[in-house]
């Protein structure tokens, strides 16, 4: 979901045509978060200062040129070069650029609606912006009633001519960009993350955000001169206050020195550049002048705020967001599950003590132990986890688990109290639904614990404890590593809480022996990776996929049959196996292709019962089973065999093959498997 991407040079002279890569490739890094257009703005004319008047901060002939294209980021570069008024070589030692990839909500995906939105036909304010804001239909009609005409659908426009507004009824010449903007946000109710730049203040860059993500990555070879930068506070109620005094930098001005930063909404797009990162709060307003970093922020009441922002280094290394010898993100990261999984648990199930130590939970265990009644809250996949894992929690914890869809816990304003621990599981740690529901939790004065993939992420940062999955970024929409990790973290957790218990030792030894072996067998699961696209050969031409099952695997069936219609756009459904009687098998006959999990569990012959009312139907199911099972193949029409392990671990090695299996049948059929239609990875949105 859309993407920012900000690159400022100062006092490091770079040639136009860098500063264009840099922003492409920056908008290259955030495609998997799901877009439909792509633009960008930087400064223009074909003899442009080389270096601005940085003691007066003064070049207001630099004007700027956007550039925005429908469709593909590949589509934007290409139009670039095509820019005749542009000179690629020409150097600019200071220079601000903005991009942006935008997944439409307000209007159709199109050159005008994407960003960057200006404030007039001059450019002289542009900004990029990630979020929905609820009240742009009242700003705007005040500001038609001024005078200001607008060309997009977009609701972002309206913060274009807002700044534009403000410029214009400035009470003096000295204010500063920062200031127009914090009385921007001060106006803004929804979510944004927004960065601006402005032909008035050249050289500068403001960044801001309320719900949405947006880091910044400091580059330096010498000039970092220190690990956290202060805030400065001001109240919302003097509109007109300065900041030019109170100005805190992440370096000390210097005119030989140079430093660059890059603005983005993960970390994805900065780790080539920097690992030295600062993840902006809910209402900072972060300006880059004159190559020094400051952040204000307007003071609520008396809210316990921090003083500062520390610069943190991201853990993350360049190859994992590279595809390697894999022809896609999401077969990489199917690949990866081996290893993934044993990053979830490393450093976290200590194999020679025999226990599980999830350091992010440790403060508050007896709290959760002592809690009323466990709630999962997730979207999409993460949701699956907690479907997969909900019958263990209540085995080991021996408290009511709710598993929860984020969307739907909201729309029902569920009841939550005081005694209850919710969980939040997320990937990205972002997810609009599932970041209102944590707020709704949090204002229920629950403990809140957020399961995520990323670091610094809003989820993480929200939660009063919680576990980082480690399982690596993952960068192709339909998540598949993640949601096996976060199956790991999660029954880690439910074997921390019975550590002490006699009771539940012997079922606890079992999982941990099984944890220690997952990775081999996960690789096993992995080997029959040709076997699969024999199968996707048969299959992807189908316009159906029923995949049923129950118990332990019900998830699976739920999460394979999401796998199918993300990447396949085929229809599929997850169906409960004990419910076939009750509707889905007026569906069944020859043609309906159907698969069916079954493994020795305490379910096996209810499975087998299912089985039978498919045969009995003409159905001739695909078979995933144990390595041992005699009976389910007699029925087959094809069987894929896979290793045994503990009951509640089986959903992790039954899930991979319908993960390949979508794979193998969205490549066939010629599809986009990392950027499937409609789809975004980080939903920032409601
Ligand atoms: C989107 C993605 C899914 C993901 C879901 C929840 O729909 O396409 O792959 O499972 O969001 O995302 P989260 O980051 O909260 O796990």
């Amino acid at each position: 979901m859309c993407g920012i991407f900000a690159y400022v040079n100062h006092c490091t002279p770079r040639p136009r045509k860098h500063i264009l890569q840099t922003l492409v490739n920056g908008l290259k890094r955030l495609e998997y978060r799901g877009y439909d257009s792509a633009g960008l703005a930087v400064d223009g004319g074909s003899n442009a200062t080389p270096t601005i008047d940085t003691k007066n901060n003064n070049n207001p002939s630099a004007h700027i040129v956007m550039i925005k294209q429908k469709g593909k980021v590949k589509n934007l570069d290409e139009k670039i070069y095509k820019n005749q008024e542009l000179d690629f070589e020409v150097e600019f030692g200071t220079h601000v650029g903005i991009a942006h990839t935008r997944w439409a909500t307000h209007g159709v995906p199109n050159a005008v609606n994407s960003h960057p939105q200006r404030s007039d036909k001059d450019n002289e304010f542009v900004v990029v912006h990630n979020g929905i804001m609820t009240n742009y239909k009242t700003i705007k009609t005040l500001l038609e009633g001024h005078g200001y005409e607008f060309e997009s659908e977009t609701d972002t426009e309206v913060v274009a001519k807002l700044i534009k507004y403000l410029w214009d009824n400035k009470e003096n010449d000295d204010v500063s960009f920062s200031t127009l903007v914090e009385r921007v946000i001060q106006q803004i109710e929804g979510a944004f993350a927004f960065v601006f730049k402005s032909r008035h203040y050249p050289g500068q860059c403001i960044a801001t955000r309320r719900g949405s993500p947006l880091l910044i990555g400091i580059r330096s070879e010498s000039k970092i001169t220190t690990d956290s930068i202060p805030i400065y506070y001001s109240s919302a109620m003097k509109p007109t206050l300065e900041r030019t005094e109170s100005r805190s930098e992440v370096v000390t001005q210097d005119a030989e020195g140079g430093i660059e930063f890059y603005f983005a909404s993960d970390a994805s797009a900065i780790i080539e550049h920097t690992n030295r990162v600062i993840y902006l709060e809910d209402d900072d307003v972060a300006a880059v002048v004159k190559g020094g970093l400051s952040i204000h922020r307007i003071k609520r009441g008396n809210v316990n705020e921090s003083g500062a922002r520390v610069i943190t280094s991201l853990q993350m290394e360049m190859a994992q967001i590279m595809k390697g010898e894999f022809s896609s993100f999401m077969q990489k990261e199917i690949f990866e599950q081996p290893e993934s999984v044993v990053n979830t648990m490393r450093g976290r199930v200590l194999w020679d003590e025999r226990r599980i130590h999830l350091g992010g939970l440790a403060d508050h265990i007896t709290e959760i132990r002592r809690c009323r009644r466990i709630i999962i809250i997730a979207c999409g996949t993460s949701y699956h986890s907690a479907i997969a894992t909900r019958q263990l929690l209540e085995e080991l914890t021996e408290l009511p688990v709710m598993v929860e869809l984020a969307s739907d816990f909201l729309d029902r304003s569920t009841p939550i109290f005081r005694d209850d621990v919710c969980f939040f599981i997320s990937q990205s740690g972002e997810t609009a639904d599932t970041l209102m529901a944590l707020q709704y939790c949090k204002n229920h004065g629950a403990l809140t614990v957020g399961v995520t993939n990323t670091v610094g992420s809003t989820i993480s940062r929200m939660t009063d404890c919680g576990v980082h999955i480690n399982a690596g970024p993952e960068i192709g929409v339909a998540s598949t590593k993640a949601y096996t990790s976060q199956f790991v973290a999660l029954v880690m957790f439910a074997m921390m809480m019975c550590e002490d218990r006699y009771s539940k030792r012997q079922r606890y030894d079992e999982i941990f022996d099984a944890l220690k072996a997952l990775p081999d067998l996960i690789k096993e699961v992995l080997s029959l990776d040709q076997e699969i696209v024999n199968l996707s050969e048969q299959l992807h031409k189908h316009k159906s996929l029923l995949v049923m099952g129950r118990g332990y695997n019900f998830a699976t069936c739920l999460e394979g049959a999401l796998k199918i219609k993300e990447i396949t756009y085929m229809h599929s459904e997850g169906i409960m196996a004990g419910e076939l009687k009750h509707g889905p098998l007026a569906l069944v006959d020859s043609d309906m292709p159907v698969l069916m999990i079954i493994v020795k569990d305490q379910v096996f012959g209810k499975c087998q019962n299912a089985l039978q009312q498919v045969v009995a139907r003409h159905g001739r199911p695909i078979i995933i089973c144990d390595k041992e099972d005699q009976e389910s193949p007699k029925c087959a029409s094809h069987v894929l065999r896979i290793p045994q392990t503990v009951d509640c671990l089986q959903g992790i090695l039954t899930v991979i093959p319908l993960q390949l299996l979508s794979y193998h049948m969205a490549v066939m059929k010629g599809l986009d498997v990392d950027f499937p239609r409609n789809l975004a990875k980080s939903v920032t949105v409601e």
